[in-house]
């Protein structure tokens, strides 16, 4: 029988009924004469907290609510690629020519396409016991071989019947002995982590291509990170060129309370960018979320739900998947209006008190394992998320929260954006707790040096730092000579290492030349320091065309890097063995 109840208080996104027994936490229900959709978020006896998805304008106390049994869940199956979606999994077919609400209210628009077929092609036969997450068979989607598995939540059972053919995602293509259908898709409740058979620890790291991120401070596939930044910072930039990037297979992007103009930007964007791997659309292998400010706030709220079961489905099929979250703090500051829609006692700033636990179950559900079923696959899921601290400050609520929680915390700093030094990372500020987890993973794929070098780096940019300090107060005269020289390998460090052009040529830097132009930078600095232990000047030293050879490493073309540092490092030396009397002006 139909849960039936009555609408006794509006505010805002957030919606009270009675009249509610049987209703459980997490069903959706429908909302007033226009059904609304809505979604039960707490419950005291009989009077369900309910927080709607859409625009509530026009709702009156006494409109009926109806719970429809069945939690919140995204279809899984082929046809997500290249999708575009609401927070709650509803296609933006085109929010550029769409004001206010994006979709109409009430509707219940499916997430994948019932009409597109699909070539599916079984890979057990009749008679094959198959379980949870055991894949059945596959399709082809875009460069990506789609596995159609046997939901998690399933029994053991034999098949009865599969066939292949061309079908649509809620055709039946087989049958199992207990009388259950597969088909292509199956739906999964957002708020209930998709199993693992067993989780693994991260070993390796998730190559991005980005200098600072990869030698200084990496993230684990597997792994989490965030990026908090001010205003205008670079984090959507960054989050943007870690999605073209990173070594991911599937890339979930979840645009979350930005503003309108800045997500239209990406839905202009994205759909044109170029995959640098396969020279294809980067959204054959994406999928994104948009959820802008002046959408319904509530849908925001699940929108990071919806985003990481996607990214569980993926993962699941033995993928490597990376989901970007921008950002954060305006999913943050959607529970906050709900819960203070529903007068919940507020903790720090007006944050409910379940902020932390909610942002570390979601990051929680990143991470590397064995998926369930057969045949065995091993998939993770990397999440990285955007922080947006009101002013900067990282000691507010949702940072520390997150930072708490997260294994990289790459910080966007205002003045490094101001002086156009990108991507904007503080190298002093900023940390990463794997870099032990990749030993071996360092000594199988990098030169043995590699550690060592990169160690150095961090320390002589520490070491300028505090010179720079001492020159702020006394000038640069008080420095010794060796003390110049730190402040021009660190200068060097910063503007021909760190930064790196998201748009240009460089803006992926594989490792080989990451590691080429550390090394050359260190190289340098250790002739430096041994030249001026024989009595070179430090005018003359820094008057070394080395210098200028260093800057323009980074612009070397990749396939003639190798040849370039080469010669760079065959000619070093000899670039030092001046004499002092002779390279004087
Ligand atoms: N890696 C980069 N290379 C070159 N330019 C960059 C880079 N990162 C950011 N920028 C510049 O900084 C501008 C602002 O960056 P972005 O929009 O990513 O900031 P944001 O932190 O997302 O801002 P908001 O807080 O408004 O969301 C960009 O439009 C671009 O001009
Ligand atoms: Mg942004």
């Amino acid at each position: 029988m139909a849960i039936t109840g009555g609408i006794i208080k509006i505010a805002g996104p957030a919606v009270i009924a009675r009249g509610m027994t049987g209703a459980r936490m997490y069903d959706i229900v429908r909302v007033g004469k226009e059904r609304l959709i809505g979604e039960i978020i707490r419950l005291d006896g009989d009077t369900a907290f309910i927080q709607v998805y859409e625009d509530t304008s026009g709702l009156y106390v006494g409109e009926p609510v109806e719970s429809t049994s069945l939690p919140l869940a995204v279809e899984l199956g082929p046809g997500l690629l290249f999708g575009i979606y609401d927070g709650i999994q509803r296609p933006l077919k085109d929010i550029r020519q769409q004001k206010g609400d994006f979709i109409e209210r009430g509707a219940t628009a499916v997430a994948l396409d019932r009409d597109k077929r699909w070539a599916f092609r079984p890979t057990v036969k009749v008679g094959d016991e198959v379980g949870p997450g055991d894949v059945i068979g596959e399709v082809q989607e875009f460069g990506f071989l789609h596995r159609i598995m046997v939901p998690p939540d399933a029994a053991r059972v034999p098949v009865k019947e599969i066939r292949g053919g061309e079908f649509g995602v809620t055709d039946v293509v087989g049958r199992l002995e207990d009388g259950r259908e597969l088909r292509l898709m199956h739906t999964w409740p957002v708020r209930f982590a998709r199993p693992l058979a067993r989780r693994l620890e991260p070993r390796e790291p998730l190559v991005t291509g980005q200098r600072i991120i990869d030698v200084l401070f990496p993230v684990a596939q597997g792994g989490t990170a965030s990026i908090p930044g001010p205003f205008g910072s670079g984090k959507t930039v960054m989050q943007q060129t870690l999605a073209k990037w990173a070594d991911a297979d599937v890339i979930v992007y979840v645009g979350c309370g930005e503003r309108g103009n800045e997500m239209t930007h990406v839905l202009d964007e994205f759909p044109e960018l170029e995959d640098p791997r396969t020279g294809r659309k980067l959204m054959e292998r994406t999928v994104i979320i948009a959820n802008t400010s002046n959408m319904p706030v509530a849908a925001r709220e699940a929108s990071v739900y919806t985003g990481i079961t996607m990214a569980e489905y993926w993962r699941d099929q033995g993928y490597k998947v990376a989901l970007m979250a921008d950002s954060t703090s305006r999913w943050a500051e959607a529970m906050r209006e709900i819960s203070s829609r529903l007068e919940e006692m507020p903790a720090e700033e007006g944050y409910p008190p379940y902020l932390s636990s909610r942002l570390a179950a979601f990051y929680e559900r990143a991470g590397r394992g064995v998926c369930r079923g057969q045949p065995e696959r091993r998939g993770s899921i990397t999440v990285i998320g955007a922080v947006s601290p009101p002013g900067g400050d990282l000691s507010e609520p949702v940072t520390q929260a997150t930072l708490r929680i997260t294994g990289t915390f790459w910080s966007l700093d205002a003045s490094l954006a101001h002086r156009r030094h990108f991507p904007a990372i503080h190298w002093l500020r900023s940390y990463s707790l794997y870099m032990s987890l990749f030993d071996r993973w360092y000594r199988e794929n990098l030169p043995a040096d590699y550690e060592q070098l990169r160690d150095r780096a961090l320390a002589l940019l520490q070491q300028e730092a505090e010179l720079q300090e001492i020159v702020q107060l006394v000038g640069p005269d008080a420095l010794q000579d060796d003390q110049r020289l730190v402040i021009e390998a660190g200068k060097m460090l910063r503007e021909d290492f760190l930064q790196q052009s998201a748009f240009g040529d460089d803006a992926f830097s594989p490792f080989p030349k990451s590691y080429g132009i550390l090394k050359a930078i260190l190289a340098f600095y250790d002739e430096g320091s041994a030249a001026l232990k024989r009595g070179m000047l430090m005018d003359d030293l820094l008057n070394l065309p080395a210098i200028e050879q260093v800057a323009r490493l980074k612009d070397v073309p990749k396939e003639q890097f190798e040849a370039h540092i080469t010669e760079f490092f065959r000619q070093l030396p000899q670039a030092f063995a001046v004499q002092p009397a002779s390279a004087g002006s």
